[in-house]
């Protein structure tokens, strides 16, 4: 299987700390990915790389068939190659309706001159309910994203990310701050997600992690300490030593 996202061997330091040491991962098209690791390995800085926020010192990022490298872009040329990210805190706009956000998220996905004078075609009304669905949202389609539970207002911005028909999402601990029910079923729509587009999630509660039923990424010290199926993983004495055996 040939990767969609080759990240070759990238550093990165702060101040004189490796915060990025020679790290090299692989995901295929459709693909699901738990990374894992301790606090401070890492992970938020691997996503912050892949979308360009921050760059590298030394490696590569590749994405895409026929790859191209990600380094010489920006985060707006990043996004619009198909890499879609959802960040820790939710932002919706919590006075539009959930069908308004939709709306939006879509014609943010258009040439920047197109959205003047946009009005919503029977095309992107069909779509803004496609989206709802695909998240769990068509009975809320009408309410204010203010109104929605946290769990439900993740799910909305996962729904305004998918607009934009990313290959690649990127999923930053969904898990934090939400029902055990809302856990379960934002595992069920990752697990469908990837279905047709890779996935990578950083999460740390280990059930959530077991629920999604796919290969893991352990990170430390911002390079891969081990990689496999979660019960591969959890057996490996280093990880045992740095992360479970807290
Ligand atoms: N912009 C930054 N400036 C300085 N240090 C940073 C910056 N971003 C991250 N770090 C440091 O890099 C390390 C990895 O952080 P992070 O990627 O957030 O870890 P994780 O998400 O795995 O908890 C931490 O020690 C953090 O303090
Ligand atoms: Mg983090």
């Amino acid at each position: 299987m040939s990767a969609l996202l080759e990240v070759d061997s990238i550093s990165v330091s702060f101040d004189g700390f490796r915060a990025i040491n020679n790290l090299s991962f692989n995901i295929g098209e459709a693909e699901l990915r738990a990374v894992i690791g301790p606090n401070g390995a890492g992970k938020t800085t691997f996503m912050d790389i892949v979308t360009g926020k921050t760059r590298p010192d030394k490696g590569d990022v590749k994405f895409g068939t026929p790859s191209k490298s990600l380094l010489k872009m920006n985060e707006a040329q990043i996004a619009r190659e198909g890499v879609g990210r959802k960040f820790q805190r939710p932002t919706v706009f919590e006075d539009q309706t959930v069908a308004e956000n939709l709306t939006m998220a879509l014609k943010a996905g258009r040439n920047p001159f197109a959205v003047l004078g946009w009005r919503p075609s029977k095309a992107s009304v069909a779509r803004v309910a496609d989206l709802a669905a695909e998240v769990g949202l068509a009975a809320q389609v009408a309410r204010k994203a203010g109104e929605l539970s946290h769990g439900q207002k993740q799910w909305l911005e996962i729904g305004m990310l998918l607009a934009q028909e990313p290959r690649l999402l990127l999923v930053d601990e969904p898990a934090a701050g939400m029902t055990l029910a809302e856990r379960e079923q934002t595992t069920a729509l990752l697990v469908r997600l990837a279905e047709t587009r890779a996935v990578v999630v950083v999460e740390h509660d280990m059930d959530f992690v077991r629920r999604l039923n796919c290969k893991v990424t352990v990170l430390h010290q911002g390079s891969v300490l081990a990689e496999g199926s979660l019960d591969h993983v959890t057996r490996n004495p280093d990880v045992i030593e740095v992360y479970l055996g807290r």
